[in-house]
């Protein structure tokens, strides 16, 4: 479980907090899905999520966060990484920048946490193959594509074996083979039990693996529900956050005079 009780963030320097009274609990294998317009504070959410801000950013938190009931103000950041990962939307700020290759790379966050050998690797071939990338195993981190580097940083985020992952954009830089593998690669892991935060401007991606989507606007969640429900919200375009392609294609069929359901149900025969 993780939780946020009434979290106000405020960056060093900033003159307004860029959260205000933000409550969030991730059970077991739940995806939660943060949609909102461009500085609404999904990234901020994300990093007082994952324990770095204010730890690392410095600024002032008021509230708590919670990583299995015991707030993690007080925990080591060692325990912590090993508790709750991160991934960027910028792949290239995450790479060690030490490594030789990808297998190193991904290798590197176990290694460091302590792992024993044996179950470094494990754990290293296991993650690069969740993600689809063996493939790469020998390649130099600094020379494959923005979407290549992204999926290494995300297998290193689950080499080090965390049961929070909060992922910012992480298919920003993605193609839609790449995107689908990070899809994929979150439903398999809420499976086991992780607890998973994902900012996203891809609404399609959040539609079929969130359990909730959460909506901020000016570091305060406006409303949150199902994805269902969320989605076919109007106060969503105004946020700029676009449809899902199943809610553009149902208003389609109403705009033409069809019925979405008998229209989806002779799509299906
Ligand atoms: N390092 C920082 N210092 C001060 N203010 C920041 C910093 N990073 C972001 N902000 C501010 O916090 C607000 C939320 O930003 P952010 O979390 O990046 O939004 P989003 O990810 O939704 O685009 C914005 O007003 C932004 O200007
Ligand atoms: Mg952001």
């Amino acid at each position: 479980m993780l939780a946020l009780e009434g979290v106000t963030y405020r960056y060093a320097g900033a003159a307004r907090p860029s959260l205000h009274e933000v409550d969030l609990s991730l059970a077991e294998g739940e995806v939660v899905g943060v949609v909102g317009a461009s500085e609404s504070g999904k990234s901020t959410l994300c990093l007082v999520a994952s324990g770095l801000a204010p730890r690392a950013t410095g600024g002032t938190l008021g509230g708590r966060l919670l990583l299995d009931g015991e707030d993690a103000a007080g925990r080591p950041m060692h325990e912590l990484a090993g508790s709750v990962g991160i991934c960027f939307q910028n792949p290239t700020t995450q790479l060690s920048g030490v490594t030789l290759t990808v297998y190193e790379e991904v290798a590197f966050g176990p290694m460091n946490l302590g792992v024993p050998r044996d179950e470094v690797i494990a754990r290293t071939e296991a993650a690069l193959d969740a993600v689809g990338i063996l493939q790469l195993a020998d390649r130099e981190p600094s020379r494959i594509s923005g979407g290549q580097m992204q999926l290494v940083a995300i297998a290193g985020l689950l080499a080090m074996g965390p049961r929070h992952l909060v992922l910012d954009e992480p298919t920003a830089q993605l193609d839609p083979f790449g995107t689908r593998l990070v899809s994929e690669t979150v439903a398999a892991l809420a499976a086991e039990g992780a607890s998973i935060l994902i900012a996203e401007q891809k609404t399609d991606l959040l539609a079929r693996i969130c359990t909730r989507v959460m909506v901020l606007e000016a570091g305060r969640v406006l409303f949150e529900g199902t994805p269902d429900d969320v989605f076919a919200d109007p106060r969503l375009v105004g946020l700029g956050v676009p449809e899902p392609s199943a809610v553009r294609l149902g208003r389609a069929l109403r705009v033409a005079g069809l019925d979405p359901s008998v229209a989806a149900g002779a799509a299906a025969r």
